[in-house]
């Protein structure tokens, strides 16, 4: 028979997994163990501790509700639709939704889950291809709220969904940290041209940096064209941040309104004092324990 583990033993494990050492690492960490035993009891400690799956699931479901009781859209776009989780709470809070999957398996199973719902529409399509289809169309002014919920990084999507959107929300998945877990933690800096000077290890920071990035590489865009201030600016804010993690998933949901402006004077007093961000290094950081942003860990 197995020797039990001990409690010593499944303290130790949990330390690792915390750290992130991998399967490997952890199996030589105990000498005594087959590899095959350690695995098996890391993978049993990674569901106790709901480092991902149904616990990260339930958390996104219940972020959502909690969201829409406070911001009540109309019209959705949700250019991600999985397995219409998601998308079954919004029906039931909307008036009509566009869900786009690109999955053929799943597209077929939303289909037939939402058949009897008149205002749902379902494309299967690539998100880029069916946000730009959208944007083409003049009726793309009544979506105020557009999800984005993939399993990867959304960023390369965020500029058409501000262009979609006239006065509205961007719901989205920041899980561009949680791609870091295993890997070097100055890639993302390294894509986003983010010098490594201000690299650091706390989640937090580095959400303040990636935010503070992204918020002012998005609103620069749409307030300046390079030459002269845009005619109707659309100004774009974060409203809330959602701790997705239970444990380190380092996935958050972000909440960013977006309202069109009659004239902005200054791209300097919008970003640097209504958006929060500050400077560090020359470079944005957003700042998240002085903001007005509401950070939620459900
Ligand atoms: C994280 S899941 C979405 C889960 C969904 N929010 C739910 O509640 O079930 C991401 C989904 O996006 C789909 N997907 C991946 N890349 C896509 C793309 N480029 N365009 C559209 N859908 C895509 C995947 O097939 C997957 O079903």
């Amino acid at each position: 028979m197995a020797n039990q583990w001990i409690k010593k033993e499944v303290q130790l494990l949990c330390h690792y997994l915390n750290n992130e050492l991998n399967e490997e690492i952890c199996s030589q960490l105990f000498p005594n163990r087959t590899y095959e035993a350690v695995r098996t009891k890391r993978r049993q400690l990674r569901k106790q501790l709901g480092g991902w799956g149904e616990q990260h699931s339930d958390n996104k479901i219940a972020l959502l509700k909690k969201v829409l009781k406070m911001y009540s859209p109309n019209h959705i776009i949700e250019a991600f639709g999985g397995n219409g989780t998601l998308s079954n709470i919004y029906i039931s809070n909307s008036k009509s939704l566009n869900i786009c999957e690109r999955n053929l398996d799943c597209f077929q199973a939303l289909k037939e889950k939402f058949k009897n719902h008149k205002n749902v529409t379902i494309s299967n399509n690539r998100a880029d291809k069916f946000l730009y289809e959208i944007y083409l169309n003049r009726n793309r002014t009544k979506y105020n709220w557009i999800d984005l919920d993939p399993f990867g990084s959304c960023m390369n999507l965020l500029p058409t969904a501000v262009d979609i959107l006239t006065n509205g929300y961007i719901y989205f998945t920041l899980s561009d940290l949680h791609q870091l877990r295993f890997s070097k933690i100055n890639s993302i800096y390294w894509r986003m041209l983010i010098p490594d000077t201000i690299i650091n290890n706390d989640i937090y920071k580095q959400l303040s940096v990636l935010l503070g990035s992204l918020i002012f590489d998005l609103s620069k865009r749409f307030i300046w064209n390079g030459n002269m201030y845009l005619k109707n600016p659309k100004l774009i804010s974060p409203v809330k941040i959602q701790d997705l993690g239970n444990r380190n998933t380092r996935l958050f949901r972000v909440l960013l309104k977006v309202e069109t402006a009659q004239n902005v004077k200054s791209v300097e007093e919008h970003i640097w004092n209504k958006l929060q961000l500050f400077t560090y290094n020359n470079y944005p950081v957003f700042n998240l324990q002085n903001s007005l942003c509401q950070i939620d860990q459900d």
